[in-house]
């Protein structure tokens, strides 16, 4: 059987709908799991959507994703921007692993420009709200039809 696509959600991703919805659109975190597992069912995967407020949880998660999933699109949150641990965790598991993100991250604070986790990503998308995650699961497909 086809291992799933993990979804991985990062520190305050859970108040997505009221958090600051002129920046982060108004869908909720949960509706933004339902559009990810009818997009990943489209490319006959089906999807294991987490979210945690934690630093040390999302590691765990990436370390059991390297035996369970067949590819993980991660949105790290604020971690994006600080975490030398997330990003040494991305590097260290094989399958395929791509960041997104809702907002279009270089066009906001400087503080939000330089991301650790993409130099050890296979890939990005930022900018697009829902899209940025549904793109991000064809571009796990992508990975894995190679
Ligand atoms: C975010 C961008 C980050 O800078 C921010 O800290 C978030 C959300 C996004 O999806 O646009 O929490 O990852």
């Amino acid at each position: 059987m086809t291992k799933p696509i993990y979804i991985l959600n990062g520190p305050n991703l859970n108040l997505l709908g009221q958090r600051e919805p002129e920046v982060y659109g108004h869908l909720t975190l949960e509706q933004i799991g339902a559009a990810c597992a009818e997009r990943a069912a489209s490319f006959g995967y089906t999807t294991e959507f987490r979210q945690s407020n934690h630093e040390g949880v999302l590691i765990d998660w990436l370390h059991d994703a390297n035996v369970n999933a067949s590819a993980v699109v991660i949105n790290p949150g604020a971690y994006t921007h600080t975490s030398i641990a997330l990003h040494d965790a991305v590097r260290a598991i094989e399958p395929p692993v791509i960041e997104v993100h809702l907002s279009q991250t270089a066009a906001r604070e400087d503080y939000r420009h330089h991301s650790y986790i993409a130099s050890a990503a296979r890939g990005s998308i930022t900018g697009l709200g829902l899209a940025s995650y549904l793109l991000g699961i064809e571009a796990a497909h992508h990975c894995l039809s190679q």
